[in-house]
């Protein structure tokens, strides 16, 4: 019989929602533990670097030798809120170092945790790849008594793999493998990472459990539930989160395409059924339809994983239809407006897949601006992060380094993402450097009256 997570009360962990001040450990004089994290993506640094402003003393492995440097120097090769600034104390207080070598990086560590990338397949399931490599080279190395942590997000059953393989490559059944699921939100990782809403460990070994759950217990200074589960349970937790997050995006995406049709505002509508507690208030904005390094990807393998049992479910399926929709529905607000797209300049503001971040992975940026360009629209876009993947994703727009650039004769102004410095734009100035003065605000965040009062013909999601 499956196990039923169950809420353990954490201990009290750090000083303030936000410990970055100083380099002090926030365990006091509690011994810290030795800790490996193999990968340092963005899970992989904020959980590295998170774990030393706990107290610990952790070896983040990176095999890519410019990303390496980067970040021995306390510098990222990304952004992510606060990360360096987090990375540079860590580094400072002695307690994180980066390496290049796994099999030197593991010995002697109590928990090796991988934060290795399991993106997308071609067929859509995840590619486990690099995961894979890890675990060879450490069934190799590790010993009896370590424990093998799981926080890349895998597919249900994966944990059991990896002990099978270990038992049947060099006896290391005494090896448990425990899956650590992470929710951070990439812009606010760091946050999330030092004021977690939960914390979820599935395992078989209740003192592996405790190890790891001591781990973060060390450093927490808020009471945080740590839900302790078997392995399978802590992976489906990981996507049913990630499916039920898409799928109220796109619920709220749909809600707002049927309020602009009858006149009704949708985030109203969003804000008065968000104050019932069973639905709450949190993703329920609309905008350009949800995107991302995770929803879409984790929506794949769990349609994937369904169908390769013959479970027939139609929600998530729906779900990634309707975003795959809602990428076609910004273009026709664009169109409605602009009328002839072919020839029509358009001024985008916004690349990313959200704010505060320089991710472009899956952003629906990609696939609206390809319609656009696709119908012979002439793009000029601006992004303050967006990193230079840009140039290979989307290499028929012209980029400019200043917002207004954008607005310069342009047909339409096209907001994709929620970056607040949008909302501090001189928006008259760009009404009178437009051609013509429409805009699609995909991310409502621009106050619709005060650009009609411009002179705009607006058009938003959901407030139409
Ligand atoms: C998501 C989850 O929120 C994290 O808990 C999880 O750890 C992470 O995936 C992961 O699996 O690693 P993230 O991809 O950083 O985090 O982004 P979200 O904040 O979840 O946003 C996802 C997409 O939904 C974005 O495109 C965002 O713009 C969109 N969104 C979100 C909306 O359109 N409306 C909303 O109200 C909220």
């Amino acid at each position: 019989m499956k196990k039923k997570p169950r809420a353990l009360e954490g201990l009290k962990i750090g000083n303030s929602d936000y410990p970055l001040e100083d380099t002090a450990p926030l365990s006091g004089p509690l011994q810290g533990m030795k800790i490996c994290v193999v990968g340092a993506g963005f899970v992989g640094t904020v959980a590295a670097a998170g774990f030393a402003r706990f107290g610990h003393q952790v070896v983040c492995v990176e095999k890519d030798q410019n990303r390496l440097s980067l970040l021995r120097s306390g510098q990222l090769p990304y952004f992510e809120r606060d990360l360096e600034e987090l990375v540079r104390r860590e580094l400072a207080s002695g307690r994180l170092v980066f390496d290049s070598d796994l099999e030197k990086s593991v010995e002697g560590k109590k928990a090796v945790f991988l934060t290795v990338g399991t993106p997308s397949s071609s067929g859509g399931r995840a590619d486990l790849s690099a995961l894979q490599e890890v675990i060879s080279a450490l069934s190799r190395k590790m010993k009896s008594g370590q424990i093998l942590v799981l926080k890349s997000t895998v597919p249900v059953g994966t944990a059991e793999i990896i002990k099978k393989y270990f038992s049947q490559n060099g006896k290391r059944s005494e090896i448990e493998v425990i899956n650590n699921p992470e929710f951070l939100r990439e812009g606010n990782a760091v946050f999330d990472f030092f004021n977690p809403p939960r914390i979820v460990i599935g395992g078989n070994s209740g003192e592996a459990i405790e190890t790891i759950s001591h781990i973060y217990k060390m450093g927490m200074t808020k009471s945080v539930p740590i839900y302790t589960t078997d392995n399978r349970t802590a992976e489906m937790i990981k996507y049913a989160s990630n499916v039920f997050l898409a799928t109220k995006v796109g619920f709220v995406n749909e809600l707002a395409r049927l309020c602009d049709s009858v006149g009704v505002n949708a985030l109203e509508v969003a804000r008065a059924i968000g104050a019932d507690p069973r639905i709450g208030h949190q993703f329920l904005e609309p905008g350009p339809g949800w995107g991302g390094s995770c929803l879409p990807k984790d929506l794949q393998e769990f349609i994937g994983l369904a169908d390769s049992l013959g479970v027939s479910l139609f929600i998530p399926r729906a779900v990634s239809e309707a975003n795959l929709y809602q990428f076609e529905h910004i273009y026709l607000k664009v169109k409605n407006l602009v009328e002839n797209i072919a020839g029509a300049r358009i001024g985008v503001l916004g690349l990313t897949f959200k704010a505060n971040t320089s991710d472009l992975r899956q952003s629906p940026a990609i696939p609206i601006i390809t319609k656009l360009l696709d119908n012979g629209a002439e793009v000029t876009a601006y992004d303050p992060a967006a990193d230079d993947e840009a140039k290979s994703l989307l290499p028929d727009i012209i980029r400019v380094d200043d917002p207004y650039k954008t607005a310069e004769g342009a047909d339409c102004m096209l907001i994709l993402t929620e970056w607040s410095d949008f909302q501090l734009l001189d928006w008259n100035r760009i009404s009178e450097i437009m051609k013509s003065k429409n805009i699609v605000d995909a991310r409502n965040i621009l106050p619709p009256e005060l650009l009609k009062r411009y002179g705009f013909n607006y058009a938003s999601i959901g407030q139409n």
